[in-house]
C-alpha cells in the first residue's frame, strides 16, 4: 500500500532514531536498509509503531505516499550517489530525495542539478545533535528550493528540537546552503571542543582532579558558558572506569579521530579569504594529537618548563573562564564570518539571526551564548564581525586581560592552547590600525618587485623603490 508519509533508507543508530523520532510525530515511516536482517530487527524491536520494514528498494518506494519523501542517512560520498542512482529509476516525478549526512556542500550542488534536471527534488539538509539528538530533536539545516522546503516543512518542523519555542529548523538556502552551514557548524564544534580541551589541560597543570574538574564544568555549565560540551564535559569527570577504578577520562588515549568537517571548512576558509584561525588550531590540534609516537618520541628530545602551574584555583578558574569565553565568542565570530562571505559570493542570501536561532537546540554546538548572537544578528542583520555586536565587544573589552594573563601563564609553562593564542592573536590583529605588513610589503617589493601603496598617497596608487642589490 502506498501510503507511508515518509520513508528512510540507512538504519544504523542515527538513521533509527530519526525514524522513531519522525514517528513519535504521527507519521506513517517506511524503512529499508542495505542488510534487511537489520531492517527486520528494528521493526521487530518496535512492533506498537507505525513502521513498514522493506525488503527491497521497490517495495520501499511502492510503500509511499506522493509525492515520496525520502530520506537517506547513509555515509557521506559515493555511498549517498550510490542510493540515488538507484533509487532514479524507481521514483516519480516530482518525488523528494533528502540527504540528511555529512555531505560536502559542493557534492550537495552537484546532486540538486543532478536531480533537479531529471525532475526530481533534492534536499540537502545537515542534521546535528548526535543519536540523542536524531531520536528527541536535532537541529537540521535543510537547504534547497524554496518550494520543496514548502512540504517538507511540517515534518521537519515536528521534529526538530525546540529553542524558546521556535523549531531548531530553518530553510538555510538554495542548492548547497544546508551542508555548507552544518559544515560550519561543525567546525566550530572543533574550535569549541579544543577551547574546553585546553581549559581542562590548564586546570590539569594546576593538579586538579576530575572531581574537581566536575565541579568548575557543572558551575560553569549554570551560567554563561552554559551549552551541551560544556555540560556533557562535566559529565566525563564524574564517569569512573569500572576496570581500574580511576576516571574514564584518564584511560581514554589522547589521540583524536576527525571525519573531515573541519578540514573542509579550513579549506573553504583559505579559499574566501577568511580567518579562521581557532577552527584551524582545532583541526591542527586533532592532528598533532594523532601523532602519538611521534610526541612521545619528541618528549624525551625537546626541552621545556615543567608544565605544572601553582596558582590560586578560584583565581584560576575565573581566569580560565574569561579566556573560554573570549576565545568561544573569536571561534563564532570567524565562523560566521565566513558563512557571510560564501552568502555574498554565492548569492544564497543567508540569514545569520535564523542560522543562530536554530544552533539554539538540538544541535552539539547549542550553547545559552546563541541566544545573544541571534539578537546581535536580529539587530543589525549587516553585522561585519560578532565582536563588534555591542554585547560581545563589552565582554571581550572585560575577558582581555584575563584571558591574555592564561596564554602567558600557559606559554610560561610550556602547556600548549593553540586555540587560545590563536583566538588571541586574531583578536590582537583585528583590532590592530596598524599591521607590520608595511615590512611585509617592502620586503616582497625588494626580491620581486612587486610594488607597495605609501602612507602619505591615495589608496590605489603604486610605488617602486630601486633597492640596493644583496650580493651572496
Ligand atoms: C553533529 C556532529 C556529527 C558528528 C560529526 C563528528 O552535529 O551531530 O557534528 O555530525 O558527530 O561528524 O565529526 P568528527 O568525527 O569529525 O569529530
Amino acid at each position: 500500500m502506498s501510503n507511508s508519509d515518509f520513508g528512510l533508507i540507512g538504519l544504523a543508530v542515527m538513521g533509527q532514531n530519526l525514524v522513531l523520532n519522525v514517528e513519535s510525530r504521527g507519521f506513517q515511516v517506511s524503512v529499508f536498509n542495505r542488510t534487511t536482517a537489520t531492517t527486520d530487527a528494528f521493526v521487530a524491536a518496535h512492533p506498537d509503531k507505525k513502521l513498514v520494514g522493506t525488503k527491497s528498494l521497490e517495495e520501499f518506494v511502492q510503500s509511499l505516499a506522493s509525492p515520496r519523501k525520502i530520506m537517506i542517512m547513509v555515509k557521506a560520498g559515493g555511498p549517498v550517489d550510490a542510493v540515488i542512482e538507484s533509487l532514479i529509476p524507481l521514483i516519480d516525478q516530482g518525488d523528494i530525495i533528502i540527504d540528511g549526512g555529512n555531505s560536502l556542500y559542493t557534492d550537495t550542488e552537484r546532486r540538486d542539478k543532478w536531480l533537479g534536471d531529471l525532475g526530481f527534488r533534492f534536499i540537502g539538509a545537515g542534521v546535528s545533535g548526535g543519536e540523542e539528538g536524531a531520536r528527541k530533536g536535532p537541529a537540521i539545516m535543510p537547504g534547497g528550493p524554496a518550494s520543496t522546503w514548502d512540504v517538507m516543512k511540517p515534518i521537519f518542523e515536528s521534529i526538530a528540537a525546540k529553542a524558546e519555542g521556535e523549531p531548531c529548523v530553518t530553510h538555510i538556502g538554495p542548492g548547497g546552503a544546508g551542508h555548507y552551514v552544518k559544515m560550519i557548524h561543525n567546525g566550530i564544534e572543533y574550535g569549541d571542543m579544543q577551547l574546553i580541551c585546553e581549559a581542562y589541560n590548564i586546570f590539569k597543570a594546576a593538579g586538579f582532579s576530575a572531581a574537581e574538574l566536575a565541579t568548575v564544568f557543572t558551575d560553569w555549565n549554570n551560567g554563561d558558558l552554559e551549552s551541551y560540551l560544556i555540560q556533557i564535559t562535566a559529565e566525563i569527570f564524574k564517569q569512573t572506569d569500572p576496570e581500574t577504578g580511576n576516571p574514564i577520562v584518564d584511560m581514554v588515549l589522547d589521540t583524536a579521530g576527525q571525519k573531515g568537517t573541519g578540514k573542509w571548512t579550513i579549506m573553504n576558509a583559505v579559499e574566501n579569504a577568511v580567518v579562521c584561525s581557532t577552527i584551524n588550531a582545532a583541526v591542527e590540534a586533532r592532528i598533532l594529537s594523532s601523532m602519538k609516537e611521534k610526541r612521545v618520541a619528541a618528549s624525551t628530545e625537546l626541552q621545556g618548563p615543567e608544565t605544572t602551574l601553582s596558582a590560586d584555583k578560584a583565581e584560576l578558574v575565573k581566569k580560565v573562564h574569561d579566556a573560554l569565553y573570549a576565545s568561544k565568542i573569536i571561534s563564532y565570530a570567524q565562523g560566521l564570518d565566513l558563512i557571510t562571505t560564501m552568502s555574498a559570493e554565492k548569492d544564497w542570501n543567508l540569514d545569520l539571526g535564523k542560522i543562530a536561532a536554530i544552533w539554539r537546540g538540538g544541535c552539539i554546538i547549542r550553547a545559552r551564548f546563541l541566544n545573544d548572537i541571534t539578537a546581535a544578528y536580529r539587530t543589525n542583520p549587516e553585522l561585519s564581525n560578532l565582536m563588534l555586536a555591542p554585547f560581545f565587544k563589552d565582554l571581550l573589552n572585560g575577558f582581555q586581560q584575563n584571558w591574555r594573563e592564561v596564554v602567558s601563564m600557559a606559554t610560561l609553562a610550556g602547556i600548549p592552547v593553540p586555540a587560545f593564542s590563536a583566538s588571541l592573536g586574531y583578536y590582537d590583529s583585528y583590532r590592530s590600525a596598524v599591521l607590520p605588513a608595511n615590512l611585509l610589503q617592502s620586503q616582497r617589493d625588494f626580491f620581486g618587485a612587486h610594488t607597495y601603496e605609501r602612507t602619505d598617497k591615495p589608496r590605489g596608487e603604486f610605488f617602486h623603490t630601486d633597492w640596493p642589490e644583496v650580493i651572496g
